[in-house]
């Protein structure tokens, strides 16, 4: 049948999902399935009803939140990746450490901020550096380290232009690792190593300096039990289909989640594709088994 890529859409994300959409569309075509590009900033969304399924590649809000899967759940179109609840908490990440939390699911301790925060005690409470971040947002738009006494302020008022939501994050040193997630498998972990201070939009989409180590280094036992636990916290907020949990490790091998991607990238330089080489899949194999998935 007749599939929509989505791709593009109106959030921070957008030329990421323009990559993204871009490179799923020409496996998806070179694989032989009848694919169109479908800009959801460009084109109305009830066009949609036209398709025999839809392949997600959006990414942020309006792509990865929850609202579009909400659009697709009511015009019966089969999507793929999570539903409505997975992709509306899985975007925001207070909720889901609040739930991670609930759950016994380390996470890097953390606090809401807002303009009549006390700065200072939070810089107090969460020692320094921390990170400042948007709930709402990804691609580290609107992240900072905080590194001095007294730069939480500006942090957070860099923060707030992407979402009124701000949290304050206990920095975790030691290193970045992500774990792709396909069906009810976690795909091998990836340790990154950014030659920036962390793994932000630039060392994300536009360095080449970025190494991705995969194997990632840990052993054998330890990386089947942060990926059994990877599924756990993905199943926390009831995620489906394919994704990608962040997290961090400290020096003493302790780990701790970040987030969850409910549509992670799927460019050249992105990290689910990464993973599924290093299992045996190709970009297209990985596509078209992501497609299979689809549900409604
Ligand atoms: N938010 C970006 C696209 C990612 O998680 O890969
Ligand atoms: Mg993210």
């Amino acid at each position: 049948g007749r599939v929509a890529v989505l791709l593009g859409g109106r959030s921070g994300e957008r030329e990421v999902s323009l990559n993204s959409g871009n490179a799923v569309l020409a496996a998806l075509l070179r694989s032989g399935v009848d694919a169109h590009a479908f800009d959801t900033a460009a084109r109305p969304l009830a066009e949609l009803v036209a398709f025999d399924r839809v392949f997600i590649a959006l990414h942020g809000r309006y792509g990865e939140d929850g609202t579009i899967q909400g659009a697709l759940e009511l015009m019966g179109v089969p999507y793929t990746g999570s539903g409505v609840m997975a992709s509306s908490v899985g975007m925001d990440k207070w909720r889901t450490k609040l739930l991670w939390r609930s759950a016994g699911i380390a996470t890097p301790e953390f606090t809401l901020v807002n303009e009549s925060s006390d700065f200072a005690a939070i810089e107090q409470q969460l020692g320094l550096p921390l990170f400042v971040k948007p709930a709402n947002e990804g691609s580290s738009i609107g992240i900072s380290k905080v590194k001095k006494a007294g730069d939480l302020k500006a942090a957070y008022e860099l923060a707030a232009k992407s979402d009124p939501l701000v949290i304050a994050e206990q920095f975790v040193g030691g290193g970045e690792y992500t774990v792709g997630i396909l069906g009810d498998k976690a795909l091998p972990i990836i340790r990154i190593v950014p030659a920036n201070e962390f793994y932000d939009y630039e060392a994300k989409y536009l360095r080449d300096d970025t190494q991705y180590l995969c194997p990632c280094g840990l052993s054998a036992e330890k990386e089947a039990q942060i990926q059994a636990e990877a599924l756990q916290a993905f199943k926390v907020i009831g995620g489906r289909g394919w994704g990608r949990v962040d997290f961090l490790m400290d020096e003493a091998g302790q780990h701790y989640f970040l987030e969850v991607n409910t549509s992670p990238g799927m460019t050249d330089h992105s990290l689910v594709p990464m993973a599924a080489k290093a299992s045996g899949l190709s970009f297209y194999e990985l596509v078209l088994n992501i497609l299979e998935l689809a549900r409604v």
